[in-house]
């Protein structure tokens, strides 16, 4: 069975060489990922070096967003080309950051997620409830489900929001259940103040095949132990 660990960087680090020297400690920590596949998604600007940082280390490159339009005027959007141009295998979409902070509608996901498929993107599709991915799913071909990731992430486990906290497994369970009933081919994750010491839990007791992860994933060493224990829960 498939096992992945998706970093999400957010809006960090502040600067090119932090990322590219929190890009060298990540692979450094990883040289073994004990069969976990692990994706480091910097923000766009980073993309590239971080991209040549990861060369020939396996980890593969995401991005955190695209536009769902090839090309044209359509300005501060990026295109999956050009985020396959700069190496990226995934992106994350429907995030709810990008859902709270900048108007992101189901409907763009579903044209987001459509646009991945076309482009040969893997897309982690972030959803807090079944209605998020009926309609992120509306119009995708049902023999496309098994390329797609969906991360439930309910936005008040976020680590960074005001009293969160994660999940309860078995809540994480019901949900995969029910989320796993309409695209039963998908792979599913779990992201919300994921951590080294609850990684292993959710695996059991929440059926899950990985993570979407924050704030660890800046921290090298509690990143690792994350996906070791991934890679053996
Ligand atoms: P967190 O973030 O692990 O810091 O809670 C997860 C996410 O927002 O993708």
């Amino acid at each position: 069975m498939e096992r992945l660990v998706i970093a999400n960087w957010k809006m960090n680090p502040k600067s090119l060489n932090l990322a590219i020297v929190l890009a060298g400690s990540v692979k450094r920590h990883l040289r073994d990922t004990h069969g976990v596949r692990v994706v480091i998604c910097p923000p766009f600007p980073y993309l590239a070096a971080v991209g040549r940082q990861l060369k020939r280390s396996g980890l593969p490159l995401g991005a955190q967003d695209m536009s769902s339009e090839e090309e044209g005027a359509h300005t501060g959007q990026v295109a999956p080309a050009m985020l396959k141009a700069l190496g990226c295998a995934f992106v994350i979409l429907g995030h709810p950051e990008l859902r709270r902070e900048s108007g992101e509608t189901d409907f763009m996901v579903n044209g987001k997620l459509r646009a991945a498929l076309k482009a040969g993107l893997v897309p982690v599709v972030c959803v807090e409830n079944v209605a998020q991915l009926m309609k992120a799913l509306k119009g995708v071909s049902k023999s496309s489900y098994g390329k797609i990731k969906v991360a439930y992430e309910p936005s008040w486990a976020i680590s960074t929001r005001k009293g969160a906290k994660p999940a309860r497994p078995n809540e994480v369970r019901k949900m995969v259940q029910r989320l796993g009933a309409i695209a039963p081919s998908a792979t599913f994750l779990y992201g919300g103040s994921v951590s080294a010491k609850n990684a292993g839990v959710f695996l059991k007791k929440g059926m899950v095949q990985g993570f979407l992860v924050g704030q660890a994933s800046l921290k090298p060493r509690e990143f690792a132990h994350l996906v070791k224990k991934t890679g053996f829960g």
